[in-house]
């Protein structure tokens, strides 16, 4: 795996094996890799020629209260990780590296980005699409890969890339959970034993959702008040949003007819947790 912390040595890397003839798999992470992440690397292998990761941990898709300063950084381990997958390629560039001083251009996605994770993160999604936007410039992939359990960002960085006409495919792979449900997160390594026990309660309020679905209800205000009453078995757990809407333009359904991303956001204890799933009529 060649291993590259500078733009010039990662743009030319991946120069390299697109002139191989290699179609270029990108993942951008930000590190503190589980399964979820490798489930990634893996879908990248398998449609890809050659495979680029990112590891940054981007300072702008951060809120000035959030977690930037402990998110966790485990670099050594992630390499190793990256390794048995054989990726060729892992970027991993310092702060100063991808926004040196001075720099005042920024890519947002209007309206979108004050949707959903964007409306209790104000500037996270204008955080996320400029650093990707960048890594698109820099690794210049044919698909990148992102995790659906991040289904904001999916939609956010889909409108991106038609608005700005990148020339990359993007593939949103299937959330892998842990034994008990919950939804793997890099932000789970917060959790003490209670926490964890209580963060369930976010898989529960979807599978409540999903249950009232399949038994016909259509209506999404039904759902929404099953799924909060879920949560109201579990006070400790303060929801942030449990919201139905259209997957690409985050906007509220009122009866589901299409496919529906029904989304929840919850903080457990300091942790803010998300989770979601796609119902199909
Ligand atoms: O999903 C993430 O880990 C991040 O938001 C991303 C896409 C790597 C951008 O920093």
């Amino acid at each position: 795996m060649k291993v590259c912390t500078t733009i010039p040595e990662a743009r030319a890397a991946c120069r390299d094996a697109r002139a191989r003839g290699k179609r270029l798999g990108l993942v951008p992470t930000m590190g503190a890799l589980h399964e979820g992440h490798l489930s990634l690397v893996r879908a990248a292998k398998a449609q890809c020629d050659a495979v680029a990761v990112s590891i940054f941990v981007n300072p702008t898709q951060f809120g000035p209260k959030e977690d930037l300063s402990t998110y966790p950084r485990q670099l050594d381990r992630d390499c190793r990780l990256l390794e048995g997958e054989g990726v060729d390629i892992l970027f991993a560039p310092p702060v100063e590296e991808m926004y040196p001083p001075g720099g005042v251009t920024w890519v947002l996605v209007e309206g979108l980005s004050e949707k959903l994770d964007g409306r209790s993160r104000p500037g996270h999604f204008r955080g996320v699409t400029t650093i990707v936007a960048k890594l698109f410039h820099i690794i210049e992939p044919a698909t990148a890969f992102f995790g659906q359990k991040d289904a904001a960002q999916v939609a956010v960085i889909r409108r991106m890339v038609q608005d700005l006409n990148f020339a990359v495919e993007i593939v949103a792979c299937p959330i892998v959970r842990e034994a008990d449900g919950l939804a793997m997160s890099s932000r789970n390594a917060y959790l003490n034993r209670e926490e964890r026990g209580r963060a369930l309660v976010l898989q529960w309020s979807l599978q409540e959702a999903r249950q009232q679905f399949d038994a016909g209800e259509r209506a999404a205000a039904k759902l929404i008040s099953a799924a909060k009453e879920v949560f109201a078995g579990e006070p400790q757990v303060v929801l942030d949003y449990f919201e139905i809407v259209d997957p690409d333009t985050l906007d509220p359904v009122e009866r589901i007819s299409q496919k529906t991303l029904v989304a929840v956001a919850a903080y457990v204890g300091m942790t803010r947790l998300i989770d979601n799933l796609v119902l199909n009529p």
